[in-house]
């Protein structure tokens, strides 16, 4: 009698988890990537409010320690692809000449003009078309106050648009003797975040972490495994026992064109079958490698082989198109 009852609880479980996995991601969603990154500068807290104006279902933080313990909204380790470190702090690089954020107080990074993604060593600006580099002016900005900026226009829009934090290198975090996954899941915690149904996607490159994330740290939160090379994805049964989705780059999806059409790799649908949703990323209207036009792309990887997700530096294209 006993074993009767605890199967049937243990069904009633996965019911429950399957129910909240499903509405909680039952439509496809769009990532605003960096924010509305392909119009104003990259994790600027301007770019995060003119995405929230486009309607993502989600806008995306990645995020790295200030030397005091500050998780800092910004994509790299480094500082001196997106702001002006060398001319502000010309003798704080390290030995490989880079300027790590993780060397400066959270002070001294306020300190700092961010602008348009650039080649260090060149100054040539990445993407030709976007914001103008050098022109502006945008700060760095912490976690904290990325998350009042997107809950308070939450609730004066009358909306309720997610977050997508990363944990960026935690290896490297933990080799310099930081807790970036503790501090920022605490943050998390403290903000309200804190099951699958709160809106908010945790995702990370490091497996090992991921899986520490959900094992040893017990976060309940929804958790995606970025992805990039084919030897990240040959165990996607030991991803799908701690991740909810992965998160490709896109060209891990594709195979080879055959009569100038897309043939795909089994990935998406091997995800699929382990209940794994895919997020795949980017899609930028400006760099579409692989396709005619960005509308070819979308078209593809959306609709044709059926991704779950997109990360995008454009939301609003692919708000659009999903509209359709
Ligand atoms: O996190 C998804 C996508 O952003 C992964 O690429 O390098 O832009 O963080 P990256
Ligand atoms: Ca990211």
């Amino acid at each position: 009698m006993k074993s009767i009852l605890l199967f049937l609880i243990g069904l009633l479980s996965i019911s429950n988890n399957a129910q909240i996995k499903e509405s909680y991601m039952s439509t496809k969603i769009v990532v605003a990537h960096r924010g509305a990154s392909g119009y104003l500068p990259e994790h600027t807290l301007e770019s995060k409010a003119m995405a929230h104006a486009m309607n993502p279902h989600f806008i995306e933080q990645d995020l790295v320690l200030s030397k005091d313990n500050v998780p800092i909204v910004i994509h790299d380790i480094y500082l001196d692809d997106v702001t002006d470190v060398a001319l502000k702090f010309p003798k704080r690089n390290r030995q490989d000449n880079r300027f790590y954020v993780i060397d400066f107080t959270f002070d001294e990074l306020k300190t700092l003009q961010v602008t348009e993604r650039f080649h260090p060593k060149t100054g040539e600006q990445v993407y030709k078309s976007r914001f103008p580099k050098g022109k502006g002016n945008f700060k760095l900005h912490s976690l904290q106050e990325e998350l009042e900026l997107i809950l308070g226009l939450n609730k004066s829009a009358g909306k309720n648009i997610g977050i997508y934090p990363e944990i960026k290198e935690p290896g490297f975090h933990i080799k310099e003797g930081k807790k970036l996954t503790e501090i920022v899941l605490k943050i998390l915690f403290d903000f309200g975040y804190k099951t699958k149904k709160d809106n908010c996607v945790l995702q990370c490159f490091d497996a090992k972490e991921l899986e520490r994330i959900r094992t040893e740290l017990k976060s309940e939160l929804f958790l995606v495994q970025l992805t990039e090379f084919d030897k990240d994805v040959k165990n996607l049964e030991y991803i799908a026992s701690f991740a909810d989705g992965i998160g490709p780059w896109y060209k891990q999806i594709l195979d080879k064109k055959v009569n100038d059409k897309w043939q795909f790799t089994s990935l998406v649908s091997d995800a699929h079958k382990l209940g794994l949703k895919v997020h795949t990323y980017t899609f930028r209207a400006d760099a579409f490698d692989g396709f005619s036009s960005f509308e070819e792309m979308m078209q593809t990887l959306l609709i044709d082989v059926n991704v779950d997700g997109a990360f995008t530096d454009f939301p609003d294209l692919v708000v659009n198109f999903l509209e359709k």
